[in-house]
């Protein structure tokens, strides 16, 4: 399935951009399904997640247009069938069929959904959302077949059950409230979409609230990536400041930046461009959160700077698991002490060897490290990497990577 061959230990300097959000393309796609409309989106990120959508999108009889800069995507007639499962098991992002095909159907399927098998991935939460909002469920089939109305609770502010949520009401003739939703960017931008395309969701401080809306032809421009644009300013630290990200919106990134400038980065912010350099002073400490905490999936990416300097502590609060990387770490002669939802990392000369990438942000740190380390790593998996980083491998050797993927 892939693997990087990296000739590490080369000064990487120059300038990498970031594309559109994975995070928020995918919630955007998989909600045209309950959306009768033409739309046309810009700066979708050109990653195999995205492609798999698009193919579940043409299975229900989308019609699909590809622009130079923009697709067209035309859900207007639509037929329910029997998502792929060979499709859906590759990605979480499609438990979003759920509430899109509850939407404009008044039924789904529950499948076995995929996504990064870092820790355990339970829809529960979902499950209970779609109930608050009148739906039965029998099995593996759920069924909604009349306006949903209602409050969801949420017991923790999950980004996939507020996405579903959202997507399941947008056909309500009442009024649906969700407490406890997720505030990250991508969950905003899904929003910012839906009410470009006739929806009517207003966001206040406990609650999202959708009252009924129309549905309309639009256009929307996915945000930037904050994941991508995080784990490319840790690479600029890595190399000494001499890489600029740019096209971020460094909005996004406020716990990130507080994070590295504690221990002694700093931080040069030029509109949508980022540069972080300077030495770090002081070991990194960082407890991941829902946002605006410290992102989880920009933690892996800590790994190899807290090696390279002082060490530090990771507290994973997100997932129940979310180390089991560090193994492959190890490899790479890391040396680290977990306990529980912590890890303390400690200032480790790491080299280059063979690895196994395990999930997608692990695959992104280990990249790094193999780039930082003199000599040859072979970094087995690189599918897992590819299909959520857009453009990967040319992006890295325009700061002068010797980074290859073989298949
Ligand atoms: C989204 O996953 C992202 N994926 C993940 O990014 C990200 O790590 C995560 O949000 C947290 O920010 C996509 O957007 C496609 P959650 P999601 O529901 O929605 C528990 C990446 O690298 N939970 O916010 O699955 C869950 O187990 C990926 O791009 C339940 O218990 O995350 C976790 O502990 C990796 N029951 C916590 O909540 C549920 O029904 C947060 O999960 C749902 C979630």
């Amino acid at each position: 399935m892939g693997k990087f061959i990296v000739n590490g230990g080369r000064e990487l300097k120059g300038e990498i951009s970031v594309s559109g959000s994975k995070n928020c393309a995918l919630p955007i796609l998989f909600s045209l399904i309950a959306v009768k409309s033409v739309t046309k989106l810009y700066n979708l990120p050109k990653i195999k997640d995205v492609e798999l959508a698009l193919k579940i999108l043409v299975d229900f009889g989308a019609k699909i247009i590809y622009n130079i800069d923009s697709v067209i995507i035309d859900t207007t007639e639509l037929e329910f069938m029997m998502p792929n499962t060979e499709y859906v098991s590759q990605i979480r992002a499609s438990t979003y069929l759920l509430g899109a095909c509850l939407c404009r159907f008044g039924y789904a399927y529950n499948q076995p959904f995929g996504g990064c098998n870092f820790s355990n991935r339970p829809i529960d939460y979902h499950l209970m959302a779609f109930s608050a909002l009148g739906a039965e469920i029998s099995g593996d089939k759920i069924t909604l077949d009349k306006s949903p109305a209602g409050d969801i609770y949420l017991p923790n502010p999950s980004v996939g059950a507020t996405v579903n949520s959202v997507i399941a009401s947008l056909n309500t003739e009442m009024c649906v409230r969700i407490f406890g939703y997720a505030k990250e960017p991508h969950v905003v931008g899904l929003i910012d979409f839906l009410n470009g395309a006739g929806a009517d969701i207003s966001i206040t401080d406990e609650a999202l609230v959708i009252s009924g809306g129309t549905q309309k032809n639009s256009s929307y421009k996915i945000i930037p990536d904050m994941i991508e644009a995080g784990t490319y300013s840790v690479l600029s630290l890595m190399f000494g400041g001499n890489i600029k990200v740019t096209g971020a919106d460094a909005e996004h990134l406020g716990s990130f930046f507080h994070a590295l400038t504690k221990s002694g980065a700093s931080i040069q912010r030029l509109g949508n461009d980022i540069t972080v350099s300077g030495k770090i002073t002081r070991p990194l400490r960082i407890t991941t959160g829902p946002y605006p905490s410290f992102p989880t999936d920009l933690q892996p990416q800590f790994v190899p700077l807290m090696a390279m300097f002082l060490g530090g502590q990771i507290t994973e609060t997100v997932f129940e698991d979310r180390f089991g990387y560090l193994s492959e770490f190890e490899k790479l002669g890391l040396y680290y002490q977990r306990s529980g939802s912590t890890a303390n990392i400690f200032p480790s000369k790491l080299k280059n060897g063979t690895t196994d990438i395990p999930d997608l942000r692990a695959g992104a740190a280990l990249v790094m490290s193999a780039l930082r380390s003199e000599g040859e790593s072979v970094l087995n998996n690189s599918f897992r990497v590819i299909r959520g980083y857009s453009d990967f491998v040319n992006k890295l050797r325009g700061l002068g990577a010797d980074i290859t993927e073989v298949n």
